[in-house]
């Protein structure tokens, strides 16, 4: 999907090449502020018990755990392209107790029922997907919500200053040009209001040692 990509596939991994995954969570954990930026997420979702929500692209399932943590009676599904990722998920998920539905699917292909979800989340993902691939996903995540569903997606934005937009260029590399582009323009929310999502909205933007990252909201009507 990312122009020059090392392996033929149909998805970027975690950290573009399949070997390097075991590596993600670390690298996550101490470049990226991750406990930060997916507390305030999953703090802006404040997800009841009974609604079922929606992980597209949950990787390690890092997100979908802490989920589940926080509201043990709602339904927690994490769909990833990759079946490695999904492994290091499900046994995280066992060592941590947690009852999570972990899913092998691409996102331009949910593999769920139209309004099936009170919320969608996604973290660290839509980077991952060229300009068609975040359109067809976005629509497929409207699809699968409810009347009412919302969609909560913390990911790279435009960088907040040079320092910022320095820090991003090694992701740019590594990720690829063509699937980091619509992040660094501050393009994804124009993206989500392109699908038919409405009410969008920038809830926070926080600086990392990766580049600055946004969190945005958006509502189906
Ligand atoms: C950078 S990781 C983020 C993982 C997780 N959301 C997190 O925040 O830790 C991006 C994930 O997206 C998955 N992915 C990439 N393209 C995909 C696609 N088209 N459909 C589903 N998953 C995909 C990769 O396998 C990888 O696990």
């Amino acid at each position: 999907m990312a122009s020059g990509t090392a392996e033929p596939q149909e998805f970027l991994p975690a950290l573009r090449f399949r070997r390097l995954t075991p590596y993600f969570d670390h690298v996550v954990r101490l470049t990226m502020r991750e406990a930060t930026f997916k507390r305030r997420l999953l703090d802006g979702l404040a997800l009841q018990p009974g609604e079922r929500v929606l992980d597209v692209g949950a990787g390690t399932a890092t997100l979908a755990i802490e989920l589940k943590r926080r509201t043990p009676g709602a339904t927690v599904v994490g769909l990833d392209a990759d079946p490695d990722v999904l492994a290091l998920g499900r046994a995280k998920a066992a060592q941590a107790g947690c009852e999570v539905e972990l899913v092998e699917g691409l996102s331009n292909a949910l593999p769920f029922p139209d309004a099936s979800f009170d919320a969608v989340v996604s973290t660290l993902f839509f980077h991952h997907l060229d300009g068609e691939a975040k359109r067809t996903t976005l629509r497929q995540v409207r699809r699968v919500l409810r009347p009412g569903g919302r969609l909560h997606v913390g990911d790279f934005t435009r960088p907040a200053d040079p320092l910022q937009a320095a820090l991003n260029f090694p992701v740019r590399v590594f990720d690829g040009f063509a699937v980091t582009a619509d992040n660094v323009s501050g393009g994804l929310p124009h993206l989500f209001a392109a699908a038919g999502l409405e009410d969008v909205r920038e809830r926070d933007r926080l600086r990392t040692a990766m580049g600055t990252l946004a969190l945005w909201s958006a509502r189906r009507r």
